[in-house]
């Protein structure tokens, strides 16, 4: 993680907005794919040849290691799960598509968890309620605001609803480097560093809700896999965003997508 706050210049800032919007499609399109029957390798083959086909890299290909083109994370997976021929999509299923994409050297992060077929009244409602996490975050997003206030939005909104919010993975900084200062955390913080937002900083929303505790568990075997620590149910979604002048801008919006 590079330990800099970086600013982004106009340059840089019209290069994030390019890969943005091709991480933003590729998720569109990946999650269209989603049914009953197909596994999550063929998630991540259409999102390797989609990403090549436009030009760009796969991002998680190889960083640090990381196996495959996109992480595949269903049902009490909380996130960076690996894509396998072994890991088939039933009817039921929630499962988040987390895409990062570099073009020029500069990356976009995005994820959102979609719905295998007829899912539980409970678990679209998680999925509703993780979806409204993200956007009360990135509404609190203003130059003059702190890291701490977009915590401050999610926790308020989740936490009288009895979920459990992610404390072991935070959002972060994004630009040259996937994963760059600031970290972003999604609960209600009173230590470390609470930096002030300032124009022209980048950086990634992706709150982990879980419907029972908030603790994870890595998966001792593969090293990347993260549960949930009780097996409950979580899900995510993560868009990348600018600070502005006046507010923020959404960089992977479907919204940008024709
Ligand atoms: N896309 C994830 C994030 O939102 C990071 C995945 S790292 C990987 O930060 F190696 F697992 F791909
Ligand atoms: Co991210
Ligand atoms: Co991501």
């Amino acid at each position: 993680m590079g330990d800099r706050i970086t600013i982004k210049s106009a340059a840089d800032i019209e290069a994030m907005r390019h890969v943005c919007i091709l991480a933003a499609e590729t998720l569109k399109r990946a999650g269209e794919m989603v049914k009953a029957g197909i596994t999550t390798e063929d998630i991540n083959t259409f999102v390797h040849q989609y990403t090549i086909d436009a030009g760009a890299i796969p991002a998680p290909l190889n960083y640090k290691g990381f196996p495959k083109s996109v992480c595949t994370s269903v049902n009490d997976v909380v996130c960076h799960g690996i894509p396998s021929r072994k890991i088939v999509l039933r009817d039921g299923d929630i499962v988040n598509i987390d895409v990062t994409t570099i073009v020029a050297g500069f990356h976009g992060d995005t994820s959102k968890t979609f719905a295998v077929g007829k899912i539980t009244e409970r678990a679209q409602r998680l999925i509703d309620d993780t979806e409204e996490c993200l956007r009360r975050g990135i509404a609190v997003v203003k130059p003059g605001a702190r890291v701490r206030d977009i915590g401050e939005a999610i926790e308020k909104y989740a936490a009288p609803l009895g979920y459990g919010i992610v404390r072991d993975y935070t959002g972060h900084g994004i630009g040259r480097i996937f994963h760059e200062a600031p970290q972003i955390p999604h609960y209600r913080f009173t230590s470390g560093p609470n930096p002030r937002l300032v124009q022209g900083m980048i950086f990634t929303i992706e709150p982990m809700i879980n419907l029972g505790s908030h603790e994870t568990e890595l998966d001792a075997e593969d090293g990347w896999t993260v549960y949930t620590a009780d097996g409950s149910l979580s899900a995510q979604c993560e868009h990348t965003v600018l600070v502005t002048e006046t507010g923020v801008d959404v960089l992977t919006s479907w919204d940008l997508l024709t």
